[in-house]
């Protein structure tokens, strides 16, 4: 193979159930010049652990598509409003206006309060398997939970939620894509997500409720300009979905692989905190971080980055970077120091990790516990097609029965 199309393998939905092999020969040249999808212009991609973070923290390598001459511009007109697509001060000021309603310092207690919730919702989808005996995972819980939480910490109401399915789908689909047409369908999705938000806003704010967008929309002591407000209801929407979609749908199916670790969770509930870390080392649901930009030219393990290209973040490649981690390719949740990259590092850090946190550790509980004798139908499952967002497209499992909820 040739070294600078081995991102292009990576693309081919061919390699999606098995991409650790590209990622391990894509690490032995820390950063390098690939060419990208089949119609892209290419990227230079960093993929050894040291490397990623030395990156994720310098602030010579923007997250701004406007300050690049080689990178298109921005993919969205949502983006110049877009805190994960902004730099310090912008980015900073953003972020921590929307942490005022999520996290510490303003509400720590908030997440935590959420797992009651999370927890009815998750016992709900469960016991509506019971009469089942060969259903989809991710279509009967993983994907259902994080749809249903994140509106309800939004406030969106139930019955809206199957558009912002549609057009979540078509925002996902296009990532990293550079076809006309699906940076059109990205446009067209992103144009209708904001008109809802901005109608809800705006409802909101004649009518106030305890959700979180309620509390955006009508925060006095901080409040964020409009556009970058529907910007940011718009991100916490999309950046939550898929990515835990996957999250649950890779731990089910790295659980029913591992069945001797399967049986353990079901005696010691508390393995599933370092299962689900495991999890965002070992399966990462964000495999690539694409569209980082170089503000100077920045020299990195012997290679010189140009400046003003476009830079891929191989988060999954660091993840199993054998410099950084043990026997890499081992799934083993009581592994010590794992500081892995599944949510990424430096200032754009997950904004969600702690609520992707919860929600994963009570779906894999709740599904290893209530389960009776679960086993897998399709190994490997179908993936979906993206390589940035990677998981299973339908994950079929087969079992005897369901376990009541008060039996577990
Ligand atoms: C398993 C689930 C999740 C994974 C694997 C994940 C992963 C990531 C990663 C890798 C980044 C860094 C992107 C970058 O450096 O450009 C990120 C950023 C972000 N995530 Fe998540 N995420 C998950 C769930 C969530 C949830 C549930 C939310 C919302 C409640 C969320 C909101 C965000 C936001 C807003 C950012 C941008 C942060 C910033 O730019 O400062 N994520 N996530």
């Amino acid at each position: 193979m040739r070294r600078e199309a081995i991102l292009r393998s990576i693309y081919d939905p061919a390699n999606r159930a098995d991409p650790y092999p590209l990622f391990a020969e894509l690490r032995r040249e820390p950063a390098s010049w690939q060419e990208d999808g089949p119609d892209a212009a290419g990227t230079w991609v960093v993929s050894t652990y040291r490397e990623i973070v030395a990156i994720l923290h310098d602030p010579r390598c923007s997250s701004d598509l406007r300050k690049g001459d080689k990178t298109g511009g921005p993919r969205t007109s949502m983006d110049p409003y877009n805190f994960i697509r902004l730099d310090p001060p912008d980015h900073d000021r953003l972020r921590r206006l929307a942490m005022r309603h999520f996290g510490p310092p303003e509400r720590p207690e908030y997440v935590s309060s959420l797992r009651p919730e999370i927890q009815r919702i998750t016992t709900r989808l469960v016991d509506a398997l019971h009469d089942e005996r060969r259903f989809d995972v991710v279509d009967r819980v993983a994907h259902s939970l994080p749809v249903a939480v994140i509106c309800t910490i939004l406030g969106v109401p139930e019955q809206d939620q199957p558009r912002f399915h549609v057009w979540v789908e078509v925002l996902v689909k296009s990532l990293g894509a550079h076809a006309p047409e699906a940076r059109m369908q990205q446009e067209e999705a992103t144009v209708a997500l904001s008109a809802y938000m901005t109608a809800l806003v705006k409802l909101r704010r004649e009518h106030p409720t305890d959700d979180m967008l309620s509390r955006m929309a009508n925060d006095t002591a901080g409040a964020m300009e409009d556009p970058y407000l529907v910007a940011t209801l718009v991100l916490l929407l999309i950046a939550g979905h898929e990515t835990t979609v996957n999250l649950i749908a890779n731990g089910v199916l790295t659980l029913l692989r591992h069945p001797a670790l399967l049986d353990r969770l079901r005696r010691e509930p508390e393995l599933v905190i370092g299962a689900v870390e495991e999890l965002l080392r070992y399966e990462p649901p964000v495999q690539l971080v694409p569209g980082r930009t170089t503000l100077e030219e920045i020299p990195l393990a012997g290679a010189t980055i140009p400046k003003g290209v476009l830079v891929t973040l191989a988060l999954a490649a660091g993840n199993r970077d054998p410099a950084r981690f043990p026997d890499p390719d081992r799934f083993d949740p009581e592994r010590r120091d794992n500081a892995h990259l599944g949510f990424g590092s430096g200032i754009h850090y997950c904004f969600g990790a702690p609520l992707a946190r919860v929600e994963a550790q009570t779906a894999l509980l709740e599904l290893a516990r209530r389960l009776d004798r679960p086993r897998l139908v399709v190994d490997p499952p179908p993936y979906r097609v993206s390589p940035i967002l990677r998981g299973p497209r339908e994950l079929l499992v087969e079992i005897d029965g369901v376990r009541s909820a008060e039996g577990r």
